[in-house]
């Protein structure tokens, strides 16, 4: 399955949930989840997501491990979104930002 890792953090562009074939995006208040029950691998979201927020799990940067696990856990616990929205307000602000992770509303 595919990954959102810490990039998306506080940005949520959306463009990623436009591209999904199966709708498997699911949203929290600042970051978006895949559930990996669901993704297809089709690798559609990657290239869209602005911040490069999306890796296939086989090459997510070994910084952001825990992000396969936050994926999983929070997928199922968290509302779908099938429809591209405006990103967050302060998204082009912290488009570039390293070390997100505290930021991060669970
Ligand atoms: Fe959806 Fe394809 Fe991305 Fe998986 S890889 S989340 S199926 S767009
Ligand atoms: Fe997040 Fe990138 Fe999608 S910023 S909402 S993973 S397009």
């Amino acid at each position: 399955a595919y990954v959102v890792a810490e990039p998306c953090i506080k940005c949520k562009y959306t463009d990623c949930v436009e591209v999904c074939p199966v709708n498997c995006f699911y949203e929290g208040a600042n970051f978006l989840v895949i559930h990996p029950d669901e993704c297809i691998d089709c690798g559609a979201c990657e290239p869209v997501c602005p911040t490069k927020a999306i890796f296939p799990e086989s090459e997510l940067p070994k910084e952001w491990k825990e992000y396969q696990k936050l994926n999983a856990e929070y997928a199922p616990q968290w509302p779908n979104i099938a429809e591209k929205r405006a990103a967050l307000p302060e998204a082009e602000e912290y488009k570039d930002k390293k070390g997100k992770r505290d930021l991060l509303e669970l």
